[in-house]
């Protein structure tokens, strides 16, 4: 796959859904957005994702922030319009709420592109949970690891990641062994700002 024009050419197709997505956030955000997008389709191209994964994956990028611009206020009265069962670590984590409400309100907005698999992937792109499907892990890792995050530690694991990718170390063991450490990076932060760490990740955490 040629990432480039695959990317120029998708973002075409899925015009209309790309400019609603754009009026939901900043500059800096829709910035965000298209890089995770971008990065997808490097992630889906390397661990084999038929064309039609990929593109349902980039659909994922294009949509897992889509409310994260709505003040906490608006998450939670979001999850009660939505019937979303928020868990107390999910309202202990504010960061969390706009991947569980961005998953329900893109499901209801965007019936035709959002399937369950997308849905799922958005749901979860924040804490991750226990089992995380090939779909939901590349998602999880190319939010992180995209290349205009400028946290030197989101750089030093995008460069690592493809360190190890181009000298051959299996694939499925290089996901996962950085899939660990973006988690315990996450944690160790959570837990210096003295924050609540969310059960999902630690679940994530074990099972990887
Ligand atoms: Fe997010
Ligand atoms: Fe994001």
């Amino acid at each position: 796959m040629n990432i480039t024009s695959t990317f120029d050419a998708w973002l075409s197709e899925k015009e209309a859904l790309v400019q609603k997505v754009r009026a939901e956030m900043g500059e800096h955000r829709f910035t965000h957005t298209l890089a995770v997008a971008k990065e997808v389709l490097s992630l889906a191209d390397t661990y084999d994702l038929c064309e039609k994964d990929a593109k349902r994956l980039f659909v994922a990028a294009l949509l897992h922030d889509y409310t994260k611009a709505y003040s906490t206020e608006k998450q939670i009265a979001l999850a009660k319009e939505y019937g979303i069962a928020l868990s107390e670590d999910d309202i202990a984590s504010p960061p969390v709420l706009h991947s569980r409400t961005a998953a329900a309100v893109c499901k209801t907005l965007f019936p035709l592109d959002v399937d369950d698999e997308i849905c799922e992937a958005i749901r979860c792109h924040t804490v991750g949970k226990q089992e995380m499907s090939l779909f939901d892990k590349l998602l999880f890792l190319a939010d992180y690891i995209e290349e205009t995050r400028t946290h030197p530690v989101c750089q030093k694991t995008r460069k690592e990641f493809y360190e190890k990718l181009a000298s051959g170390n299996n694939k499925e063991n290089t996901l996962n062994d950085t899939l660990r450490q973006v988690l315990q990076n996450t944690l160790d932060y959570v837990a210096i700002q003295g924050n609540t760490v969310h059960s999902d990740s630690l679940k994530m955490l074990k099972n990887l």
